[in-house]
């Protein structure tokens, strides 16, 4: 844990170290761990937090027009300082397309999720007509529960109001991430969005568009696996998920996270990478950085805020 001034709290993520400065700014350093099905995997992924970091600002910078953003500035690679929200406790999940969660589900037999009813004879990965709403509420601790728009509404999560609103941005975002991956050769499948409120006002807060929020397949080739039903190319967590689960992991109670050798470990920090130029356009710099220089950087960034 880092000290810088006026630091009033911390907490430590799945994945960030959030600081909270004089109870009104966040300083978000993005570290190198993994998360999967909830769970911190034991070891860290070299330059994924730089990787993260990185590509939630260039999107936070491109959606500024749709709606507001926690964002101030990124002084360092891996890091964010911005200000603090009150958050919704819900996370606004858009899917274009039947995967992961969605397929697996489906598969099951059901054709309703969080709500939402699923049209029949669907394949993995097939697309929507309609991007699909499916909110999940934001556990403080376990797993994230599927809940539908009704439920929020009825148990006060949110106001209608405020919830139509987030659905909303939701859509608009979705629709721009949608747009700019599409220059890149990418599809958005899906992806989440948190949101928070200062003085009534509604802001876009967290990552976005990130490998660990977010699913992406190629474009190119993807009518042709799909009518072959062949797997599609994904860029994204996924792989990790899938690799867990050939290896016997879900996240259940009583399950061991399978050993993860060195192969594993450089295997998903070059598949982080790789993401990070499709995404971004940008050749990726490892860039090392130390304790001290992420507190200094940080402390002289927080002094020039008042
Ligand atoms: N601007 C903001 N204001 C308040 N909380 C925020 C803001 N941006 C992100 N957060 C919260 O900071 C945390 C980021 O750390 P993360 O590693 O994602 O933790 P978690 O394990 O809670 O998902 C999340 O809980 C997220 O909701
Ligand atoms: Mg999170």
């Amino acid at each position: 844990m880092l000290q810088l001034p006026n630091q009033t709290a911390f907490y430590k993520g799945k994945v960030r170290d959030v600081y909270t400065i004089a109870d009104k700014y966040l300083a978000m350093v993005v570290s190198d761990r993994i998360s999967a099905f909830d769970v911190v995997l034991p070891r860290p992924i070299p330059f994924k937090g730089q990787v993260l970091n990185q590509i939630a600002a260039q999107y936070l910078k491109a959606t500024e027009d749709i709606i507001p953003n926690w964002m101030i500035s990124t002084p360092l690679p891996n890091a964010t300082i911005g200000v603090k929200c009150e958050t919704y406790p819900v996370e606004m999940v858009i899917r274009g397309y039947l995967t992961g969660h969605a397929w697996r589900t489906y598969k099951s037999g059901k054709r309703e999720l969080c709500g939402v009813p699923l049209p029949e004879g669907m394949k993995e990965n097939d697309k929507f007509p309609e991007p699909i709403l499916t909110p999940t509420t934001k556990a403080h601790e376990g797993h994230d529960e599927d809940i539908s728009r009704e439920e929020i509404i009825a148990q006060g999560l949110v106001s209608k109001e405020e919830y139509e609103q987030l659905e909303k941005y939701t859509r608009a975002i979705f629709q721009r991430g949608t747009e700019m991956a599409a220059e890149r050769g990418l599809i958005l499948v899906d992806t989440k969005y948190e949101f928070g409120n200062i003085d009534g006002k509604i802001y876009l807060i967290d990552e976005i568009h990130t490998p660990d929020s977010s699913r992406y397949f190629y474009s190119e080739g993807f009518e042709d696996r799909q009518a072959k039903g062949e797997a599609q190319k994904q860029l994204s967590k996924e792989f990790v998920r899938e690799w867990l689960m050939e290896n016997g992991f879900q996240g259940k109670e009583g399950q061991a996270v399978p050993e993860m050798t060195d192969e594993v470990v450089n295997g998903i920090s070059d598949r982080y990478i790789e993401l990070y130029e499709h995404v971004t356009g940008n050749k990726f710099v490892k860039e090392p950085i130390s304790e001290q220089e992420m507190t200094a950087k940080l402390s002289e960034a927080l002094a020039s805020l008042n």
